[in-house]
């Protein structure tokens, strides 16, 4: 089965603050995006990586990948974007040529994913699952809070057990057609492709994520990024 990995890459970048689409911000003197590219190129089963750019970034990212050398056996196309990352996802799956049966989707703000992880995934999808995370406990306790009147404390409304709670992060993987008709039947908001499958009533299974899979969201993360980038350099 040939896999094809999406990046929605189209955000803004609102929480990094004032500078180019976060998806073109440099981590190491290179683009965040070139660096989720590549990581999704590691893999050797990854055969064709769809980009979604900024809706007017396009050629801008296209000649951006087309100066990055990626490995020979992988192909990319850049389509442009939408306003929420549901869209962007949804406008790369359209973009998707027939022969692929597996799809990863990744977002271009975790540009520091290791191959491993990415393979765990595929392999996990390759094993018949129609949905798979990649997941880490949670360090912080997490609770629910309700609202508040303006100027008011929020109150907690609950605590749920946090040894039954995970991060979760992306490449998630799909098995393409229950992707696809998650995206066409689900129109609720949701803030990960994983969720519209569990509301076709599909079961989603977690893999190991990793550390290094940490999105990058608020200007302490390029921090983190740049360090982690500085280690392996060594
Ligand atoms: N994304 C997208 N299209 C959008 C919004 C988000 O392709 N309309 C992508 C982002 O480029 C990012 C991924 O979805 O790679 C995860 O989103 P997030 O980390 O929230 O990025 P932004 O939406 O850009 O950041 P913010 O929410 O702070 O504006
Ligand atoms: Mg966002």
């Amino acid at each position: 089965p040939r896999t094809a990995a999406v990046i929605p890459a189209a955000g803004r970048g609102v929480r990094l603050g004032p500078g180019a689409p976060k998806a073109l911000r440099a981590l190491g003197g290179t683009p965040m995006l070139v660096h989720a590219v590549r990581a999704m190129a590691a893999s050797r089963a990854v055969s064709l990586v769809v980009v979604v750019a900024p809706p007017d970034g396009a050629s801008e990212v296209k000649s951006l990948l087309d100066a990055h050398a990626l490995p020979e056996r992988t192909d990319f196309l850049v389509v442009p974007g939408g306003d929420s990352r549901q869209e962007s996802v949804r406008f790369g799956l359209d973009a998707l040529p027939p022969d692929y049966d597996i799809v990863l989707v990744h977002d271009a703000a975790r540009p520091l994913v290791p191959v491993d992880t990415v393979d765990a995934v595929i392999e996990a999808v390759r094993a018949g699952a129609p949905a798979v995370v990649p997941a880490l406990p949670l360090a912080d306790t997490v609770k629910e809070v309700g609202p508040a009147d303006p100027g008011e404390p929020e109150p907690v409304v609950a605590t749920p057990s946090r040894a039954r709670l995970r991060a979760v992060q992306t490449p998630q993987g799909f098995d393409r057609a229950t992707l696809v008709r998650a995206h066409e039947e689900v129109t609720e908001d949701v803030t990960d492709d994983a969720s519209m499958v569990e509301r076709l009533g599909l079961g989603v299974v977690v893999v190991p994520g990793h550390e290094e899979a940490f999105k990058v969201t608020r200007p302490l993360d390029l921090v983190l990024a740049e360090a982690v980038l500085a280690r392996r350099r060594l």
